[in-house]
Order: C-alpha cells, then structure tokens, then sequence
C-alpha cells in the first residue's frame, strides 16, 4: 500500500448540496427539472450547503483523510459563461478550508452532468465548442483559484459515459435535436478536449495532479461464442481503453479513429484540438466502479456502431446477485478494472466511487443495522487489497460513493448509499438529522487499521 492511502468519501454538488436559488447562483438543468411520481426534485439534497461542518465532523471522526466534491459551474459562474459569482467562490474557499482543517485533503470535480441551463438551451450543451470555451475558462479560473491548496482534480465525472448513446445526450446537457452518431462523437471529442485543455493548464501552472475518470463497469462476454467475446473486446476498446489512450498520452484508440474514417463519421476535430489532446498526460487514472454486466452479440450486427453495444446486447449475469435495482454485484470484476487499467499505462489507478444503493428506514431510536453494506465494501475493498498485495497494481486510495446519505443520480432519495442516514425522504424532508448507521463503525475501524481488520 503507498504511503499515504486515501480513505474518503465522494459526492456531486446537486445530489448533495441544495441551496439551489441561494448565494448568487443561476440555474442548471437539474434545477428546472419536475420530479417524477415518488421522486424527490433537487432544491434541497442533504442540505450540505448549509449543513458541511457536521458532515465534515463526522467524516473526520470515521479517519476519512479525502473528501472528492464537484463545484458547482452554475453557483460561481453567472449562466455558466457570465461574471464571476464571488460569493459562490468564496462559499467554496471556505468549504475547502474547512475540510483541510480537519485533515481532510480535497479532491475537486468540475463537472457532474449539472449544465447550466442557459448553456443546454443556447447551444445545446456540450455539442458546441461554445460550451467547450466557457467551461475551460470557468476550469482555469477554479484551477488559478484554488491550486494552491487543492492538490487533486478531476474534470468530468465518468467521462466514458459520453461515448455511451443512451446517457450522453441527456448529461451533455443537449436538449434538441435527433441524437446521431455524428453527434455523439462530437459530444465525446468536445468532452475530451476540454478536459485535455484544463489538465494542461493545470500542469503548466502548478504543482496539482490531474485525473481522467471513467465509470468503467467490466462487461463479459454473455457466453464463449467468438462473437460475444469479441463484442466485450471492441466495448472496452470503444468505450474505455480510447479514452484511457487519450489520458496516458497516447491520443485516441486507432480502432477508433479507423471506424471513424470508414464510417465517415463527423467529429468536427480541429488540429488544434488534437495538440491538445496529444499533449495531455494525466497524473492518475480514477474511475467509478458499481456493478458488471455482459454482453450478447445475438442482436448486434456488422453496422452496429459499438458505443450501442449494450442498448442492443445487455444481458444478465446468470452467476452473480443483483441489487434491488438490478445492479450486479460483482468484486472480482473491480479487482479485474484496477489490473486492466493499471497494468496497461502504468499510472497510478484511483477508485474514487464505489458503494451499494439500498432502501432503509430509521425507526427514530435505534441503529440500521446495514450488514448488506458492510459485506459489499468488505468483499470490494479486499478485492483492491488483492489487486494490490498480489497483483502489483498502484492503488492511490479508496473513496466511497455517498457516504452520508444523499439523492440517487434519478432524484431517488429512497436509493442510500450511505454510512451515514440521513432523515428525509423524497417529498418530506423531515429534520435531515445525521445518523451514523452500523457500516459507519465498522468502515471507522477499517481506516483505523489500514485495511487490516475488516
Ligand atoms: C455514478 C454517478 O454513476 O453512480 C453518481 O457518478 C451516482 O452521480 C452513482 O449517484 C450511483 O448511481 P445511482 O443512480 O444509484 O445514484
């Protein structure tokens, strides 16, 4: 294990924060959206914003030594590409102080699927370059901000997810239009290179590392048929290794660029953009790791484009349990990621979200008694020990997803993953009374002893 292991917590700012129409911020498209039957809508989350100092206590008394968080573009930027929102930055300088006082070194995300609203309905999210030079300019103005004494940084959260045709559209903050391939890879190619170009900057002006991050999921072939095993090869050159490429220096994947050629697929690349892209060299590899799937080639023909791979071949895993939303719980899978990334570019491999989502109830009195949580970060943090101790994989830490409780990616307060319980439902938000749940202790005592008693 390296010296200074990371042990924290990781979290978005609309899942966490509230204080939506407060401190000068303008709106993202989460703020306008109507909550769905039996959802919550996202003014108020957890109520962090007005709420950290608690959850910062706690954190600091589990022996968390990292705490991953996003800045709200829409909070600090008027529209996303307007003046700068003073108070909102200054929000966030004290955020940070206060996390670094209590020994809890900061990791800042600049993007969480939260557009500014403004810039989805003006140009269409990040299908315009527009969108691209706003969000470099608000990225380098964080970065002049805030480098000196945050010293990890991330750009996009799952940036793979941009590749992926059933989710980019909608975190890419493009709201009309047909979704083509044509512009899928323009989404996925802008993406990159704004976050080629603030990792630059970031090197060029300070002393801070810079990440890329994936949401890398491992896919199985369904069955040994050469057809399905070749599906899962071209899923994770496509969808995880191109980018991985780009992010260890070595530019996108030429399988990419080939099907891009022959398939005349529109990019829109400027030679610009690929200096940029060709420049870049990330100081570690983060990604999110949930679940497994796999994949079946029965319904995927020669045409199919391989980022829709899995919108036509999804298919359960016969060998391993679900979660009650259907994800597959899967710890040699995140054992297989950290070698797959790791073993490949030799950079220093971070999981910086992990962690199961479940229903809970507090009956006011006495401890959830959350065994399910403890076993599944039990199995998934000795499998990075394995990766690590046997496997020789560079591991920089381990970061839990919402570990005090906040709204699922849907708005689904319902859907926990945390240690913590936190007292609100979807539509009631009752007093958001912090209440350390059974995982809480026991991840205490994992921290405690490095790993060793769990
Ligand atoms: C990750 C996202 O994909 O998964 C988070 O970065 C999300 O925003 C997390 O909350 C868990 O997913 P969900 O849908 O269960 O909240």
């Amino acid at each position: 294990m390296q010296n200074k292991f990371f042990w924290g917590n990781s979290v978005s700012s609309m899942q966490t924060e509230g204080g939506w129409n407060e401190g000068g911020k303008s709106l993202s498209v989460y703020d306008v959206q109507k909550p769905a039957k039996d959802l919550s809508d996202w003014h108020f989350a957890n109520d962090n914003f007005h709420n950290f100092a608690e959850d910062f206590d706690l954190m600091k008394d589990a022996g968390m030594n990292m705490y991953r968080f996003q800045i709200s573009w829409s909070r600090v930027v008027k529209d996303g590409t307007g003046a700068w929102n003073e108070a909102g930055i200054e929000y966030y300088d004290h955020f940070i102080d206060e996390l670094i006082k209590r020994g809890i070194e900061p990791m800042i995300c600049l993007y969480h699927f939260d557009m500014p609203l403004y810039l989805a309905e003006k140009y269409n999210g990040f299908l315009s370059k527009e969108t691209v030079k706003a969000f470099v300019r608000f990225g380098k103005e964080m970065v002049k901000r805030f480098s000196a004494k945050c010293k990890w940084w991330i750009t996009f959260n799952e940036q793979n997810l941009y590749s992926q045709p059933d989710i980019a559209f909608r975190i890419a903050g493009y709201v009309k239009g047909d979704k083509t391939t044509d512009e899928l890879y323009q989404i996925m190619h802008n993406v990159m290179t704004a976050h080629a170009q603030i990792s630059n900057f970031i090197h060029e002006t300070s002393d801070a590392k810079i990440g890329g991050m994936l949401a890398y999921s491992e896919v199985y072939p369904a069955s040994c048929r050469p057809k399905d095993v070749e599906c899962a090869r071209q899923w994770d050159e496509f969808i995880n290794f191109s980018l991985l490429d780009c992010f260890a220096g070595q530019g996108y994947s030429p399988a990419m660029l080939k099907l891009v050629k022959t398939k005349h697929i529109d990019m829109k690349m400027l030679p610009e953009e690929l200096k940029d892209i060709a420049d870049l060299k990330n100081d570690f590899l983060s990604f999110s790791y949930y679940a497994s799937t796999t994949v079946d080639s029965t319904n995927i023909t020669e045409e199919t484009v391989p980022n829709y791979f899995l919108i036509k071949g999804k298919k359960v895993n016969p060998y391993i349990d679900s979660t009650e939303w259907s994800w597959q719980i899967d710890p040699a899978g995140f054992r297989n990621v950290l070698n797959k990334m790791y073993q490949r570019y030799r950079i220093p491999v971070f999981p910086i979200e992990n962690g199961i989502g479940v229903r809970e109830k507090w009956d006011g009195e006495n401890i959830i008694e959350d065994d399910y949580r403890i076993k599944y970060h039990k199995e998934h943090i000795d499998a990075m020990l394995k990766a690590i101790n046997k496997d020789g994989v560079e591991v920089l830490g381990y970061l839990g997803w919402g570990l005090i409780d906040i709204l699922s990616s849907g708005g689904d307060m319902e859907k926990r993953y945390g240690l913590v319980y936190v007292n609100r439902g979807n539509r009631d938000l009752r007093d958001m009374k912090r209440v350390p749940k059974k995982s809480y202790f026991w991840f205490k005592k994992v921290i405690a002893s490095g790993g060793n008693d769990m």
